[in-house]
């Protein structure tokens, strides 16, 4: 895409990526895609905020050329050093020597054992401002949103935050670049939500402080490095980071995440009954098959509702592997108190509870009703099942 003006001489010049599979070489975006958002200031000094992975960089530096000699920049400000947002950094510093980098004393020990870059360094404290010419940065340091050494830059006179990872989601850019020529809006808020919990959730606290910490600043334009530009509501995607957060601890929402897996139909038929039982009660009600849905995408269901239930059988003397993997990965991404219920089939001896147990112990959740069934379901096993769903679905509604 060619640069994008988001006010006089302020210019997105990002990339748009639609061939990795995995972001972070985990979370899928095959479908998605996702944009690394860069941003040139054209002033009397030349200033880029945020840069892209290594990554279409010929694509990178004709943007550049639209606007400006890549000889002339001064400033390249690195919010944050994670490599979808540095890894043109070699390349860029060799066609323009020159310049100086800006960020925080943890992006400067970055810089070196990430690239080996130790010259032409400049460290800005909390609050510094720098003049350009026409415009004046100012530096807000906003450590663990996402990594430690994470900044965000404030553009004061046409007040746009450059807020990094902050406010950002997965999927490409589909030709317009900002939130009001978007007609896709649901699709980059779920995608959002998928990106904040798979990314940011695990920093749920500093995302907090952040927004705190802006709270009095005007902003007009937010432009992260990924996803929409929110420049005709802005206030829209902090309020939705700011209510994601909240749920790390907080009250979430009426609902109930139903995670299954079923090797050969069993635990599948119980999770059927079960399900009839919730929708009795009509509790929103997601339902996941984990053997066939990558864990990004189940995240967000389990960080937002605060009800979940596991069918999974047991498998030599445990839980069933891909629903022991999903859970492991929920209290990795600290997936914290949430009500839950279990059911599942064995064949002979079981040992999938006691392992379930123990896996639900660092997430905090609160087991409120499970039960075991041997091979496959009887009338009467489902008839158990229902009430289950009816009566967890009555706790879920009943708690906050
Ligand atoms: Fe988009 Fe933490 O990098």
């Amino acid at each position: 895409m060619p640069p994008i003006e988001l006010k006089p001489d302020v210019y997105w010049i990002g990339v748009n990526d639609r061939t990795t599979d995995l972001f972070e070489g985990l979370w899928p975006i095959t479908q998605e895609g996702v944009s690394y958002n860069a941003y040139l200031i054209n002033d009397e000094k030349k200033a880029i905020v945020d840069l892209a992975k290594a990554l279409k960089t010929d694509e990178f530096f004709e943007q550049i050329d639209h606007v400006m000699d890549i000889g002339q920049l001064d400033y390249i400000i690195v919010n944050h050093m994670e490599p979808d947002h540095s890894g043109i950094l070699s390349t860029l510093r060799r066609m323009a020597p020159h310049t100086t980098i800006l960020g925080t004393e943890k992006t400067r020990k970055m810089l070196e054992t990430f690239y080996g870059i130790t010259e032409g360094v400049q460290v800005v404290q909390d609050g510094e401002t720098l003049s350009l010419g026409q415009h004046t940065l100012k530096f807000v340091y906003t450590p663990f949103v996402h990594w430690p050494e994470t900044m965000m830059t404030y553009e004061t006179s046409a007040q746009i935050l450059f807020s990094c990872d902050a406010f950002g989601s997965y999927g490409a850019l589909r030709g317009s670049i900002f939130d009001d020529a978007c007609t896709v809006p649901a699709f980059y808020e779920q995608e959002a939500l998928r990106y904040y919990v798979n990314i940011v959730a695990v920093f749920s606290k500093p995302v907090l402080q952040a927004i705190e910490k802006l709270a009095g600043v005007p902003v007009s334009i937010i432009a992260p490095s990924h996803g929409l530009v929110w420049r005709k509501n802005p206030q829209r995607i902090v309020e939705l980071y700011q209510k994601w957060a909240e749920y790390a601890t907080g009250p979430t929402e009426v609902g109930i995440t139903m995670l299954y897996g079923s090797m050969y139909g069993n635990t599948e038929k119980m999770m059927n009954a079960v399900a009839q039982g919730i929708s009795q009660e009509g509790v929103p009600l997601t339902i996941f098959d984990v053997n066939h849905t990558h864990v990004s995408y189940i995240l967000p269901s389990l960080w937002t509702q605060r009800g979940v239930v596991v069918g999974a059988p047991t498998y030599e003397g445990s839980l069933f592997p891909p629903m022991a993997q999903v859970l492991d990965m929920a209290a990795q991404k600290r997936v914290r108190h949430k009500k839950v219920a279990r059911f599942g089939s064995y064949g002979w001896s079981g040992g999938a509870q006691r392992h379930f147990e123990r896996l639900i112990e660092p997430l905090k959740w609160e087991l409120t009703d499970s039960f075991e069934f041997t091979g496959s379901p009887s009338e009467n096993d489902l008839k158990r099942g229902e009430e289950l769903g009816v009566q967890f679905s009555r706790l879920v509604k009943s708690s906050d």
